[in-house]
């Protein structure tokens, strides 16, 4: 007996090295397949990157052009392709090729139902959501775009004092008062705190966005998911749930720590709820509580049938640390590249003065609160600066990519069949650097959409929230950023008050945006000069 268990203990390891070792192996055989496949497309559909060898040697070559060059690949395939009105395919290495249809059949696209092609599941791989956000994957909604539309968005006029108050007091502190000496500022690092204050304030109240513990919980989460999403993606479907906690360990570590500040404010809320003499907190709450847990719970009993699920408090946590990402690093990301694109314009000084002078002319407007919703919606100087830069420098390529779910597959306007698990859809950055839909499409014209624009329509200034498509940083459609209008008023009261506060100093070259993959990053490190000014 004992030498039986001697044996056992002894081959553990050596059992452990070996499902390791297979595991490894497995996946490096599923990447060499993943590199040369053509992912059951028909053959009629082209390849860009392939150079001269259209079989799987190009493939290969295209496959791995993706990586760091899927700006090369995009040129390409619009030049060649788009252009032309043809459907080309585009090599993903990560997880899979995507069908690229011409600009001419956006509302074909649009047009599919959610069960024959599916957004929110590209979305989903994009982030590797179901690895990356822990419990996301407890319900359906991981994210809840209702909360945002019914709860959020509808009570943004109440949050606008808030919003001003907030950006005042952390841009004292993280652009300082000094009005005599420049400062150097590292743009993202100051952002990302500024941003985060702001989104917390009117999400979970003044209290928690004033403690800096946990604002920066919140601003750090899943942070760098483009790269853990990578890695995720490279190992086959079956080994992800068993290597998805290896790569967000410390994200796991910062959710649990987020949990812990919102736990007991959960708790008396619901412990409130069981109370005999309170039948049903509603948005009319009598002690007025406006919050994120709030609106989870009014969300939850407006519905028809009561889910049980969604007064699950570790439910209501794991949303609200993903609403927070979603929220707070698309704005950083976006006031980030702004500001960089508005200090190495030839212009910067102009359009800096151009901004203030709105800001104060609507702010001497007796007739109209500073910050405002109404004052915010006539400021369309602020609109098209942050507009034209995320035309420029938006943080995703793709404009609306969706996945065929329909078992049968899809046929596509040309004819062509593709298969079930497809990815199909509309490159936006694509789009949004056609010199046919916007002239001088490479440079940064920050007054560009106050201008109005002749393609779309009347000559009428475009805001920033309003997709079509031609402007696809949002997406478009059914699917487009249920977020934007919250984004939009904190953007504009972030970038109206450095306009009325502060001097930039102008640079010569704007630091470029690196690729990864689709995704694209904002300069990380680098600094700007910057003065407040005396008033
Ligand atoms: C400038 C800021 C922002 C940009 C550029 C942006 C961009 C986008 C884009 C392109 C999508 C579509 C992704 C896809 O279909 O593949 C999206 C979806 C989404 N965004 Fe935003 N976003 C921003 C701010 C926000 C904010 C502030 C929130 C939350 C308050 C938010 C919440 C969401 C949610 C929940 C979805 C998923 C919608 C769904 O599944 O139907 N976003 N966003
Ligand atoms: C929001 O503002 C409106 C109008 O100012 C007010 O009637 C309402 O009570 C406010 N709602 C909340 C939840 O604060
Ligand atoms: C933040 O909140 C936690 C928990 O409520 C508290 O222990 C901590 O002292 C607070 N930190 C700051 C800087 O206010
Ligand atoms: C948004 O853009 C579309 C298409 O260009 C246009 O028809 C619509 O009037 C615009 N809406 C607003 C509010 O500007």
């Amino acid at each position: 007996m004992a030498s039986l268990w001697q044996i056992a203990f002894a081959s553990a390891p050596n059992i452990f090295g070996a499902t390791v070792t297979a595991a490894l192996f497995i996946t490096f055989l599923n990447l060499v397949r993943r590199i040369f496949s053509t992912a059951s497309l028909p053959s009629n559909l082209p390849w860009v990157g392939v150079g001269k060898f259209n079989n799987c040697l190009g493939r290969a070559k295209s496959n791995l052009a993706s990586i760091f060059h899927l700006k090369n690949l995009l040129d390409e395939g619009y030049a060649k392709y788009s252009k032309n009105d043809k459907t080309y395919v585009l090599p993903y290495f990560i997880n899979g090729p995507q069908v690229v249809l011409p600009p001419s059949q956006i509302s074909w696209l649009m047009e599919q139902a959610d069960d024959v092609l599916s957004q929110e599941l590209v979305n989903r791989e994009f982030l590797q959501a179901d690895y990356a956000f822990f419990h996301a994957n407890m319900v359906d909604n991981p994210v809840h775009p209702d909360i945002i539309q019914h709860q959020l968005t509808k009570k943004l006029g109440n949050f606008t004092d808030d919003i001003a108050d907030e950006v005042l007091a952390a841009l004292d502190e993280y652009w300082g008062t000094d009005t005599e000496e420049w400062r150097e500022v590292k743009v993202y690092d100051t952002m990302l705190p500024i941003i985060s204050r702001i989104s917390i304030r009117v999400f979970m109240g003044r209290q928690l966005c004033r403690n800096k513990t946990f604002t920066s919980i919140c601003g750090n989460y899943i942070r760098k998911v483009a790269l853990a999403a990578a890695a995720i993606s490279l190992f086959p479907n079956f080994l992800k749930p068993f290597v998805g906690p290896i790569f967000t360990v410390f994200d796991y570590i910062l959710y649990r720590r987020c949990r812990s500040f919102l736990m007991p404010i959960i708790h008396d809320r619901l412990d409130e709820l069981r109370r005999p003499d309170v039948l049903k907190i509603t948005s009319e709450d009598p002690q007025g509580r406006n919050d994120y847990v709030q609106w989870a719970l009014d969300h939850a009993f407006a519905k028809p049938v009561v889910n049980p699920v969604e007064f699950d408090p570790r439910v209501i946590a794991s949303r609200f640390s993903v609403l927070a990402f979603a929220a707070i690093q698309s704005s950083v990301i976006t006031l980030t590249n702004a500001i960089f694109d508005i200090a190495a314009s030839s212009e910067c000084a102009e359009s800096l003065t151009t901004l203030r002078k709105e800001v104060l002319d609507i702010a001497e407007d007796a007739t109209a609160t500073p910050w405002s919703k109404t004052a915010l919606s006539r400021m369309t100087h602020l609109d098209s600066a942050l507009r034209e830069s995320l035309r420029l420098n938006g943080f995703v390529e793709r404009g609306i990519m969706k996945k065929v779910v329909a078992p049968e597959g899809v046929t596509l306007p040309d004819g062509s069949h593709i298969p079930c698990g497809t990815k199909v859809g509309i490159s936006g950055y694509s789009i949004h650097h056609d010199e046919a839909n916007y002239p001088d499409a490479n440079k940064y014209d920050a007054f560009r959409f106050a201008r109005g624009h002749e393609t779309e329509g009347k000559k009428r200034p475009q805001r920033l929230v309003n997709t079509s498509d031609i402007f696809m940083s949002f997406s478009h459609g059914s699917h487009s950023c249920p977020g934007r209008f919250f984004a939009a008023n904190q953007l504009k009261t972030a970038l109206g008050h450095i306009a009325l506060l502060y001097d930039i100093e102008p640079i010569a070259d704007r630091p470029v945006n690196k690729w990864f993959f689709g995704h694209i990053a904002p300069p990380l490190t680098e600094t700007l000069r910057v003065r407040r000014r005396k008033m």
